[in-house]
């Protein structure tokens, strides 16, 4: 059975909002859709892998015209796809060539927080460099790469940081999936952005309840195509919008088959239409172009508003092969109290968690490593009828399992792992949480605004055997 809906409440969808901005397809001639390259070691020694990952300013040609001024990751914008393999060590140099403070957050890394894990409290100033070292655990998924300075983030996203991320891991992968970067697996980064004379200017975009822009991009591509010379092709599909949801559907309904989530591998394929993503959410699919001619093509759209074309070349080779009726084997099973609860509340300046804005210096809840725990999760924005949002809810440090949404199981499509989860309005998720490693933790609402705004809180995980005293007030003032 094929979905052909998506699945959370359309009236709380964005574009209900009185600050909504409809896509419109930019007057710009076709560009080939820009591929991040794989970012290299620096050295390989034993089992540890040295990175080096510069912030830093640039220019991109986005539109007809002019150059935009974008930032980027070793790159003008976005930045290369960064490879972890389950396993290894990794030795990270940071350098901040932009003229302000950053940080580097791994979304969707199994590290420690809250330095590794680049949160607010990693800043690395202009001109300066930092190292970090950490252990990659964890399955094979699709991860990014994010900056996280408070109040900065949605801003310095918006500008163009953010890279994606890959992480392999023998025990779980798949090898039949396609797997070659750039010609049968490619990432679909979706963001929108406003130009004014070709030129970024957030602080005229700015938008407290989630900035948009009327131009979508992919991987930082207006206008974008992209010739398909094999006939399963797989998309890591990121919404990376500062607050756009992501409907994507496609021109003649192609099913996109959904191998994954957040966090790995779902147990089974889940074939549609049309998916949902809201912020910071990812899913992989598989497109089979088999029954298509050369010259064919198919438009994948953002509600009505055409974002890649994807065109059918000369077919080089056959990748296709059998997908397994088990992708991953997934232990869902729990018995337990809720231990922990979090309220999403509240639009505009009077976005909260739990009735608090995000305060650095506080630890808001607490969790022992290695122990499954329940979060309850609700979205009481409901109060104003019709006036509704959704709110991307959205755990650092781990992935998560999602048990329930309104008592009910969740979306067919969330039986994997995730980290982030749309919650409708007047709903309630509840999550299975186990920590790995330790630290501090943001939890917040992925609406880069909103958790700009203060829609954060943050968790200190603990080891009992290396118990850690965090002392916050000294980390902020570093
Ligand atoms: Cu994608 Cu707190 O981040
Ligand atoms: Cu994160
Ligand atoms: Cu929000």
């Amino acid at each position: 059975e094929i979905l052909n809906k998506y699945l959370f409440d359309e009236k709380a969808y964005d574009y209900h909002d009185a600050a909504y901005k409809a896509l419109v397809v930019p007057k710009t001639k076709v560009h080939s859709l820009r591929i991040p390259k794989i970012l290299e070691a620096d050295k390989i020694q034993g089992d540890t892998i040295y990175y080096t990952i510069r912030a830093q300013t640039g220019e991109t040609q986005i539109l007809d015209g002019k150059p935009t001024a974008t930032w980027g990751y070793d790159a003008s914008v976005l930045g290369p796809l960064i490879k972890f393999v389950s396993g290894k060590h990794y030795h990270l140099t940071l350098i901040n060539n932009l003229p302000e403070v950053t940080t580097w957050h791994w979304h969707g890394l199994d590290i420690p927080g809250p330095i590794e894990d680049g949160g607010p409290h990693a800043p690395v100033r202009p001109g300066e460099k930092k190292e970090i070292e950490f252990d990659i655990n964890q399955q094979t998924m699709t991860a990014w790469l994010h900056p996280h300075p408070c109040p900065h983030t949605a801003e310095q996203v918006w500008h163009g940081l953010a890279a994606p991320v890959a992480v392999i891991n023998p025990a779980d992968n798949l090898p039949q999936i396609p797997h070659d970067w750039g010609i049968d697996d490619i990432p679909i980064i979706f963001q929108d952005r406003t130009f004014h004379d070709n030129q970024l200017d957030y602080q005229s975009d700015y938008d407290m309840d989630g900035t948009l822009g009327d131009t979508a991009l992919v991987n930082g591509t207006a206008n974008a195509e992209f010739t398909v010379t094999r006939p399963w092709l797989r998309l890591r599909v990121l919404n990376g919008a500062n607050r756009r949801e992501l409907r994507l559907n496609s021109n003649d309904n192609i099913t996109m088959t959904q191998i994954a989530s957040d966090g790995g591998f779902l147990p089974h394929a889940v074939p549609l239409t049309k998916l949902m993503l809201t912020c910071a959410e990812r899913a992989e699919l598989l497109l089979d172009f088999s029954s298509y001619k050369t010259g064919d093509q198919v438009v994948l759209k953002a509600d009505d508003t055409p974002i890649l074309r994807l065109k059918v070349g000369d077919f080089t080779e056959d990748n296709r092969s059998q997908l397994p009726a088990t992708l991953k084997q997934i232990e869902r099973g729990f018995t337990g109290g809720a231990t922990h609860k979090v309220v999403m509340a509240g639009m505009d300046d009077s976005v909260r968690i739990n009735d608090k804005l995000y305060d650095m210096t506080r630890i808001d809840d607490q969790q022992v490593m290695g122990k499954n725990e329940i979060w309850d999760v609700s979205n009481t924005n409901d109060d104003m009828p019709g006036m509704g949002m959704i709110h991307p809810f959205h755990m650092h440090g781990m992935s998560f399992l999602v048990l329930s949404r309104n008592g009910h199981d969740p979306y067919p499509n969330e039986f994997g792992f995730k980290d982030t989860i749309g919650v409708n309005p007047g709903e309630h998720v509840r999550l299975l949480v186990r920590f790995s490693v330790p630290g501090i933790f943001m939890y917040h609402c992925h609406i880069l605004e909103h958790e700009d705004t203060g829609m954060m809180a943050q968790i200190e995980v603990i080891d009992p055997a290396h118990p850690i005293h965090w002392d916050l007030k000294d980390l902020c003032e570093k």
